[in-house]
């Protein structure tokens, strides 16, 4: 038996079409495995804790539960407008949840494998707390990069731990936070070192995923797992704090498996099953080192791969909410009222699951229109119209080229996707299509109704041993369109086996084919690039046009005289040659430059800004600096100019 699940999607937001290179390939790859005889679960569920669904639910003015509870419905709406269809999808606040995670967290215990420890926390005296996660914003202290409190989200990506983060301040009020004692518990991570290494020398999966999980073996600190929090699983050890969300969520695997299967303690107690965890690569540290050393410790079973996708951008953009490089797949894709197949197709093929996937919707319309339209679509229609119309009954003979053809396209299929390879698994789709509109092309049919209707009719057989072949081996990436052609051919999709895609039938009546393939045209998409483009465009502050740059007059100065401000450590005053006029300027600089040395030195000046008094001196201008670690590197020129010169 195969588990296979998907990574919890947090109820903290609507779907996009990132969280979809998780979703939809599992889904493929589901259907595949089922239509192959395997005995398959599939299971996902709502992630309902952590704080930043405390923090979002308190600015909408809900209770956890109730803006939760919102999301959670939206998931399983989408997914089923999708046809994305798990067995089970459970959400993390179910009391049986919490109490799996109980009773695995004190396993975990038992086996010695959590500690207390005093640590420094970032604490509001504003908001007189503690400030878990999300709540807290800061430095890192690895990159350096603005960072929240759990995850260096915008620079090297790493997971931080409770004190870790740099210059921390409050979420809620902006102010600076300070450091305070107090007790946490430690899931001891660096215990697991040596088993870790093993494993994922033998865990199977995406290189991707693997390559980099590795390379933090013999770096691996201890994990503090609770935190100061209303909402959450209860710590078992001590009732006032929570477990972090990345202990309880991916135990709803389990929790999820139980409501699921009665068969749920083969795969997770008896190691009787085989575990896949399909998750994007954002989240691979968790699957990969903190997830198996967990359930190691814990004993359970462990998972037999991870399967990790690449990440998905928007139009040539890393993904950002925030920045608004995003496509939301209810209010814009689904509304648009596009076949879902579409974008499944797009998922699966457009590159190899472990690459970067780029979305585009010119992209979108253009894999659309030439191949689910021009090559598949083409071919389902043109035999069935043409068997419908002139036939209605045909009997069914298949040579064997035909059938060689189809059988060497199933086992394509069924390599591909046992290395997780769809999109080599929907070319082939492609592939036999083409072969179908050759071999169609080729037989002219059309021609043959006059002279020789038997003949006719042996190569419409054969064409539409092709369309029941395309059929059954699309289902699983088009399962509604499938339905459609299914209903075509007289035939029934359930319970069909990726080996009835050979099976030749004695006769199929065929119906007046109905095909949901439309071409996307240039009016549809333009709305839905419009609003993309839109949204950039107000989010990206950091975007600005050749006229914004235009507007400073950014211009060389000579400096001519240096002297301290009085009482200032900082400041120097400075008279600079601007060509047509002579400019004092007011610089904090005096702790790195010496008046003396700054004489005679050309610098760059912002010209045209507001001029402000600094400690009661008049400036007028700016001279402009790198600022490293606090040290001012003043800009310069590479040769000589003349004083005034602007730049363009
Ligand atoms: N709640 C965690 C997962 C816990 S699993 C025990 C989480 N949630 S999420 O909503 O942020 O993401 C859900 C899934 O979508 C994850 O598999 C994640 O990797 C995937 N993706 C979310 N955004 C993505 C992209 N932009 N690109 C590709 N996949 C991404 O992580
Ligand atoms: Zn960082």
């Amino acid at each position: 038996m195969k588990l296979v699940t998907c990574g919890l999607p947090y109820a903290n937001g609507k779907l996009h079409i990132g969280h979809l290179r998780t979703y939809i390939p599992a889904d493929v790859y589901v259907r595949y495995l089922k239509m192959i005889g395997e005995k398959v679960v599939f299971i996902c569920g709502s992630d309902c804790h952590g704080t930043p669904i405390v923090v979002n639910a308190e600015k909408e003015g809900l209770k956890p539960k109730e803006f939760i509870e919102k999301y959670h419905e939206h998931f399983q709406k989408v997914f089923s407008a999708l046809d994305v269809k798990f067995d089970y999808f459970g959400k993390t606040t179910d009391i049986e949840h919490h109490e799996r995670t109980k009773e695995f967290v004190r396993k975990l215990a038992e086996n010695g494998y959590i500690y207390k420890k005093e640590i420094e926390l970032a604490y509001c005296e504003k908001c007189d707390r503690f400030l878990p996660d999300r709540y807290v914003e800061g430095i890192c202290p690895y990159c350096k990069t603005p960072a929240r409190g759990d995850e260096c989200d915008q620079g090297c990506g790493r997971h931080l731990e409770p004190g870790e983060i740099l210059e921390p301040k409050c979420k809620i009020c902006g102010n600076k936070a300070v450091f305070r004692k107090q007790t946490h518990y430690f899931f001891k991570l660096t215990a697991f070192d040596e088993f870790l290494k093993e494993y994922l020398s033998k865990l199977s999966g995406t290189e991707n995923a693997l390559n980099y999980a590795r390379e933090w073996i013999g770096n691996l600190k201890d994990w503090c797992i609770t935190r100061n929090l209303e909402w959450g699983v209860r710590f078992p050890l001590d009732d006032s704090l929570v477990l972090y969300v990345w202990v309880d969520a991916p135990i709803g695997y389990i929790s999820f498996t139980e409501k699921a299967t009665k068969d749920w303690k083969d795969i997770w107690l008896e190691g009787k099953g085989e575990i896949v965890h399909f998750i994007g690569l954002d989240i691979a540290y968790h699957h990969c080192i903190f997830w198996p050393a967990m359930l190691k410790g814990a004993g359970y079973s462990l998972p037999s791969a991870i399967v990790a996708s690449g990440m998905v951008k928007i139009e040539g953009k890393t993904f950002s909410k925030s920045r608004g490089y995003v496509v939301w797949v209810e209010d814009e894709y689904l509304k648009a009222g596009f076949n879902p197949d579409y974008l499944r197709y797009y998922i699966v093929n457009y590159t190899s699951h472990d690459k970067d996937l780029n979305f585009s919707w010119d992209v979108f319309r253009d894999k659309v229109n030439n191949e689910v339209i021009a090559t598949l679509g083409n071919f389902l229609f043109r035999i069935l119209s043409f068997a419908w119309k002139n036939f209605g009954k045909v009997q069914i003979e298949v040579d064997q080229e035909i059938l060689n053809q189809i059988k060497a396209t199933k086992e394509k299929i069924v390599n591909a996707i046992k290395k997780w390879e769809f999109k080599i698994a929907s070319d082939a789709l492609m592939e036999l299509a083409s072969f179908g509109n050759v071999y169609f092309q080729n037989s002219k049919a059309w021609e043959l109704l006059k002279s020789d209707k038997m003949k006719a009719m042996k190569a419409v057989a054969n064409c539409l041993q092709i369309a029941k072949a395309l059929m059954i081996l699309s289902y699983p990436v088009m399962p509604r369109s499938m339905e459609r052609v299914a209903y075509a051919l007289g035939l029934k999709l359930e319970s069909c086996s990726l080996e009835d895609a050979l099976k030749v039938d004695k006769e199929l009546e065929v119906r007046k084919p109905e095909l949901p393939f439309k071409k996307i045209e240039e009016e549809d998409i333009e709305p839905l690039k419009k609003t993309l483009f839109e949204r950039f465009s107000e989010k990206s502050e950091l975007e600005v046009t050749i006229e914004d740059f235009k507007r400073l007059d950014l211009r060389i100065g000579k400096v001519l005289c240096a002297e301290r401000v009085p009482k200032s450590k900082k400041l120097l005053k400075l008279i600079v040659d601007l060509g047509n006029e002579k400019r004092q300027i007011v610089a904090g600089i005096a702790e790195n430059y010496s008046p003396e040395e700054l004489i005679g030195k050309f610098v760059v000046v912002l010209a045209n800004l507001k001029p402000a008094k600094l400690m009661g001196v008049e400036s007028k201008g700016m001279i402009l600096a790198v600022d490293v670690d606090g040290k001012a590197i003043l800009l310069t020129v590479d040769k000589e100019v003349k004083p005034g010169e602007k730049i363009k």
